[in-house]
Parts: C-alpha cells; sequence; structure tokens
C-alpha cells in the first residue's frame, strides 16, 4: 500500500518514516526542494531523538521517498495525508488553515482513483467538512473521502509516541474510509493499540481537548507551586500525594516557567477561538492562557528578586533556551520572554544549550554564546536553569562552584535535591518550596 504524506516538519515527517518503518511505501512531500534535497542525503531537518535511524533505515530499504511533486507522489496512494502547518493567525486567535485548503486545491485534481484524505494537522471542528467541499469545488468528480487523524507527538519524543500511543483516533464518515484507515494502523492494532473510531468532530474535538487538558493540568500545578511557596508546602510531595489518586496520575505534573512549544500556546488559543464561535464559554482555558502568560512574564522578576533586586550590570548566566529538554525547538519558551527582559534591566546574558543554540542565535542579541554550562557560568551572578536537560541534572557542583562568581541558582525546573545544591555551597532558589541559603 503506498501513502503520502504532505508537509515534512516533525509530524509528517515522523508519520511518513513510521508508516515506512510498518512496511508500506511512503512518500514525504514538501514544496521546499532545499529540505527535499537534504532529506533525499539523509540530512533530518529537525532536531528529533531516532528521526535519523528510522529514516535512513526505510530509505535504503527503497520504502521511504521524498519529492516535490505532488502528482506522482499521489499516484497510486490509498491515503494522502495533510501534515502542514496550522499556525495562529494573528488577528483571529484561530488555527490559519491557507495551507490545508490549498493543498486540498492542489490534490483535488489528482483524485481519480478512490483515496482516502487524511488530516493530520491540528484544526479546529468542522474542518474535515470544510475540506471535502473544497476539494468537491475544485474537481466535482474527485473519488475520495476525508479523514481525521490527529497525533499526539511530543517534541523530543515523538517517533517513541508514534510507534507505542495509548490510542489511535480516526474520524471518517464511511466504511470504506475506515477500512482503509484500519489497514494503516493494523500494525499498532495488531499490538492491542485501541483504535477510536468516530466521527471527524468527535476526532478534531478530541485533539483540542487533550492539549486544552494538559495545558491547563501544568498551569494548574504551577500555580498551586507558588502557593506551596507561599504556605511553606514542598510542591514535588504535594504532587505526589495528589498524583497517587488513580483518577488524578503522577506524570505530567510538574511545574515549570510556563507552558511553551508549537502546539500548547496555539491549540489553546484555538480552542478559545472556537468556543466563542460557537458562544460557548471555554473561560477555564482562557484564565489558563493568561495565567501562563504572567509565569512567563515573572522569570525574569524572580531571578531579579532572588539577586537582591538590584541587577544592573550582574551576569546571568542561563542553562537552557530550548522550551523543554530533548528538542532544539525555541517557539514560545520561557527564555523567549525572560532574556530581553533581563537585557532591558542591564544584566548581561551567557547561554548555554545542548541543541538549541542555532535557533536561539536567530533570535536573541548581545548574548555570551558558550560551549558547555561551565563556560557560561564563568564569573556568572546567577545560574538560571529555564530547560530541563539531563545535562544539567549531572552537574559537577564543584566544579561549577569554581566558575561562578556568586554561587547562586534560580531553577525553573526543580532538577536539584535542595541539601545537595546548598551543601555544595550554593543558595537555591527552585519552585513550589522554600528557597535555602547554601550551608
Ligand atoms: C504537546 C502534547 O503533549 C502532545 O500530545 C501534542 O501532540 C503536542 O503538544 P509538546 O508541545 O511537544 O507536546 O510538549 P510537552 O512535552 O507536552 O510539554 C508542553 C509544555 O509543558 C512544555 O513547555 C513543557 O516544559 C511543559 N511541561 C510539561 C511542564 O511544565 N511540566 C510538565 O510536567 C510537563
Amino acid at each position: 500500500m503506498k501513502i503520502a504524506v504532505i508537509g515534512t516538519g516533525y509530524v509528517g515527517l515522523v508519520s511518513g518514516a513510521c508508516f515506512s518503518h510498518f512496511g508500506f511505501e511512503v512518500v514525504c512531500v514538501d514544496q521546499n526542494a532545499e529540505k527535499i534535497k537534504s532529506l533525499e542525503k539523509g540530512v533530518i531537518p529537525i532536531y528529533e531523538p531516532g528521526l535519523d535511524h528510522v529514516i535512513l533505515e526505510n530509505r535504503d530499504k527503497g520504502r521511504l521517498t521524498f519529492s516535490t511533486d505532488l502528482k506522482s507522489s499521489c499516484e497510486n496512494a490509498v491515503a494522502i495525508f495533510i501534515a502542514v502547518g496550522t499556525p495562529t493567525d494573528e488577528e483571529t486567535g484561530q488555527a490559519d488553515l491557507t495551507s490545508v485548503f490549498e493543498v486540498g486545491r492542489q490534490i483535488a485534481p489528482l483524485l481519480k482513483a478512490y483515496a482516502v484524505v487524511v488530516i493530520k494537522s491540528t484544526v479546529p471542528v468542522g474542518t474535515a467538512v470544510r475540506l471535502r467541499d473544497v476539494i468537491l469545488q475544485t474537481n466535482p468528480h474527485a473519488q475520495f473521502d476525508i479523514a481525521s487523524n490527529p497525533e499526539f507527538l511530543r517534541e523530543g519524543s515523538a517517533v517513541e509516541d508514534f510507534l507505542h500511543p495509548d490510542r489511535v483516533v480516526i474520524g471518517v464518515n464511511t466504511k470504506k474510509a475506515e477500512t482503509v484507515m484500519r489497514q494503516l494502523y493494523m500494525p499498532l492494532s495488531d499490538q492491542a493499540v485501541p483504535l477510536v473510531i468516530t466521527s471527524s468532530a468527535s476526532a478534531e474535538m478530541i485533539k483540542y481537548t487533550a492539549n486544552c487538558y494538559l495545558a491547563m493540568r501544568i498551569g494548574f500545578v504551577n500555580q498551586v507551586s507558588d502557593l506551596c511557596e507561599a504556605v511553606g508546602a514542598d510542591i514535588a510531595e504535594v504532587a505526589l500525594g495528589v498524583g497517587l489518586d488513580k483518577r488524578i496520575g503522577r506524570h505530567y505534573f510538574a511545574p515549570g516557567p510556563g507552558i511553551g512549544g508549537s502546539c500548547f500556546p496555539k491549540d489553546t488559543l484555538a480552542m478559545v477561538g472556537i468556543a466563542q464561535d460557537h458562544r460557548v464559554s471555554m473561560s477555564i482555558i482562557e484564565e489558563f492562557i493568561v495565567a501562563n502568560d504572567k509565569r512567563r512574564e515573572d522569570v525574569a522578576h524572580r531571578v531579579a528578586a532572588a539577586l537582591g533586586g538590584d541587577v544592573r550590570g550582574k551576569k546571568i548566566a542561563i542553562f537552557g533556551i530550548a522550551f523543554k529538554a530533548n528538542t532544539d525547538d525555541i517557539r514560545d519558551s520561557a527564555a523567549i520572554i525572560a532574556i530581553p527582559s533581563l537585557q532591558d534591566m542591564g544584566c548581561a546574558i551567557s547561554i548555554y544549550d545542548p541543541a538549541a543554540m542555532e535557533n536561539g542565535k536567530t533570535l536573541f542579541k548581545n548574548i555570551k554564546w558558550c560551549d558547555d554550562l561551565y563556560e557560561a557560568a564563568q564569573d556568572a551572578d546567577v545560574v538560571v536553569v529555564l530547560t530541563e536537560w539531563k545535562e544539567f541534572k549531572d552537574v559537577d557542583f564543584a566544579v561549577l562552584k569554581s566558575k561562578v562568581g556568586v554561587p547562586l541558582i534560580v531553577d525553573f525546573r526543580n532538577l536539584y535535591l535542595p541539601e545537595i545544591v546548598t551543601q555544595a555551597g550554593f543558595t537555591y532558589h527552585s519552585l513550589g518550596r522554600a528557597a535555602k541559603a547554601a550551608q
């Protein structure tokens, strides 16, 4: 069976590579010829652990190819996956579907033999119906059905999340389309992965609801963390005591500098927009957005407070600018707000991140870019941990102490046991627990 995947971002590339890993013949299509050329040479344009291995193995087996040509790529495909970007429309706050409908118009004339057009991109409820209309308006004789097949891939673990998902969500409205989609996902359903076969509207709602719930969960634990600081409780112990309730769960319940990335900020805004369009209140998510924006702005103020308020001329070592560990993605990361704020306060900034430095250099100016965390810490008045890279967790405190100007750490990821840090001679500020002076 042949599949075409249109769009070679982390969703399209991971999906295409993993479908070829299942044994299907896959063509990954992109209009960006440079990107396609790199992929054909085995150069993977995104940082996604394990993706290069899956791509190279299946490219060499001839099951995975790359092309800029839509016509030949869609020829004889049983399914055409649309995995193009749906960024936030700055005016409306809604998802910008321009690329999705543009692809619909481009593939419509190609749908001579039946194929399932699968929406993999995150799209508002009702998009499947609109895409169907766009295709039929372009080619009334097109032979196709639409399926909604949202992804639940996390950056940094996308290959794992595709190959071992908790569930596969499939929105279809014909038996024919259902049969094709069941065939494509048999490698997973044969491993007892549940298939949720539903309508397109429900499939589209599942995606937004999942992301908004997860974002709200983090927003909630962040506010609980602040209250823990105020009342002298310990967020890790509170999260454990709460999370052991199987209705709540211990995973995905750690405080941080505010959520970032390419999905949650976009999807929460889109969900609020959809609700407003239908005159339904989604005030809980609206409040999450306000609280999360405020938290991201507070990062610089927390650092200033730890420095005693007088920050002009201080040297700040930033450990991590990626929005989370195991990715090079800095979109909507806490650093995006914190670094310019600290520079406006008159601070000098040095940065080290294991993967996101190149992306950071396109954004931040007047920075001392460092090759490792100890170089970044050299003569620093404070070390600020923004990303939970394992490399930072494994820091040698004795070496770090010998480098810094002032032994002070502000940790927005609670990487360390306070006792270890204070015994090493550092004053330690973290989230949801009392600040600890050096011993
Ligand atoms: C998310 C969803 O998890 C995924 O299912 C969806 O398909 C895409 O969006 P991603 O954006 O890659 O994935 O990152 P995720 O790991 O979910 O983290 C999102 C944000 O929450 C990050 O800023 C992260 O630092 C933060 N986070 C996550 C916390 O602050 N605490 C946690 O315990 C978990």
